[in-house]
């Protein structure tokens, strides 16, 4: 069993991989949430089969759990297309990759899941491939040394990442649709939940389904997780049922708050409160005082606490909120910036698709 104050992890544990399989919706229909990003990838997707074409290039963005591998698989299933499944970090070497594509079939989905961690190396194999289909092999060394140009079946390569950032300028250009998802709203979740519970076979009523919805950060991932955290604890103290008090009670044992918020959460702001009087604080300052990893910091709990309002980016560092300070029953510094006070639904914007990456200008 994981340590309870990392039941909040938005990251995928270790032997959760196969449960979350079984939990996966297996089409568009079925997938609550992401109204837009859904409206949009359907519309392509019948695009693409009705011209008999491969879908163009689909990158996917968001933080973790929130749906990015499940939609990739659905994809791939309603275009009838197989799908290759690899990781950019898995790819060591370019050749290892001329392998992958060497090996697809006409139409097939090229899943690479945290595609940011490509090695640029390996990157340069992918460009060709992308924009026109092909795979260039040199032969030879020095000024002898040939390229060779091989054409590829028509593909279509899913990417997932948690950081669209990240990516190489000239990997995120070959990319013809972006589609980023956002923190689901509590209603999303409850159907979330409810599915599970079925799937599952729980006992989980619908106060016990509300409660653990608001409490799951925006996230299916967590809203799974604490499922079944309450289930274990609804068999050992109670009937075997999931009802509000239950949830209420395991919740309170597993040190999760009002606002789903976990033992990790409130070290990070506490020390942004207390060492550093509500920042600006750089990340890595943070994490020292804490003892997390940066990385970690700002890819799986940062996000969620920006999203509520209680931490801000600033181009000097973070900055904590007013409401961020109450939560914590501090008294707030003077001149903090409000925030957004806690107990409103996670979700603000709705997930979007678009032509043009993230953060980029429509010309
Ligand atoms: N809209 C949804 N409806 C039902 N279940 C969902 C939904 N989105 C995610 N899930 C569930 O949450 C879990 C995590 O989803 P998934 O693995 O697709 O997330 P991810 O975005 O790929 O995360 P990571 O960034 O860690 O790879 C899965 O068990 C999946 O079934
Ligand atoms: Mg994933």
């Amino acid at each position: 069993m994981a340590e309870p104050e990392r039941v909040l992890s938005p990251a995928q544990g270790e032997d959760e991989a196969a449960l979350e399989r079984s939990l996966r919706p297996r089409s568009l229909a079925e997938f609550p949430g992401q109204a837009q990003v859904k409206a949009q990838l359907s519309v392509f997707i019948e695009a693409a089969r009705r011209r008999r074409e491969a879908l163009d290039h689909l990158l996917l963005s968001g933080p973790p759990g929130l749906g990015k591998t499940t939609l990739a698989h659905i994809v791939a299933a309603e275009l009838g297309a197989s799908i290759r499944v690899t990781s950019g970090p898995a790819i060591e070497r370019a050749g290892d990759l001329a392998a992958i594509l060497t090996s697809l079939g006409e139409g097939d989905v090229l899943f690479v899941d945290e595609i940011h961690r490509l090695h640029p190396a390996v990157a340069e194999v992918l460009y060709p491939a992308m924009e026109d289909g092909a795979l260039d092999i040199v032969i030879g060394r020095g000024p002898g040394a040939k390229t060779l140009r091989l054409s590829l079946p028509r593909f279509t390569l899913i990417g997932a990442t948690t950081r669209p950032g990240s990516l190489a300028g000239p990997l995120r250009d070959r990319f013809g649709v972006f589609a980023h998802l956002d923190y689901y709203r509590t209603e999303e979740l409850e159907t979330i939940l409810a599915r599970s519970a079925e799937v599952l076979a729980i006992d989980l009523d619908p106060g016990g389904r509300r409660e653990i919805a608001r409490r799951a950060r925006g996230t299916p991932r967590v809203a799974n997780r604490l499922l079944r955290r309450i289930r274990d604890f609804a068999e050992v103290r109670g009937a075997g049922r999931v009802t509000e008090t239950v949830a209420r009670e395991a919740l309170a044992l597993l040190e999760i708050d009002e606002l789903g918020l976990d033992p990790v959460d409130r070290r990070f702001l506490r020390a942004v409160a207390t060492v550093y009087g509500g920042g600006p604080v750089g990340l890595e300052a943070v994490a020292a005082a804490i003892g997390e990893e940066a990385a970690t910091l700002e890819d799986v709990y940062e996000p969620y606490l920006v999203q509520i309002g209680f931490v801000l980016r600033t181009g000097r560092g973070r900055v904590l909120s007013e409401a961020a300070f109450r939560h914590l029953g501090l008294p707030v510094a003077p001149g903090r910036p409000g925030g957004v006070a806690g107990g409103r639904d996670a979700a603000g914007a709705e997930g979007q698709v678009g032509l043009f990456p993230p953060g980029s200008r429509e010309p």
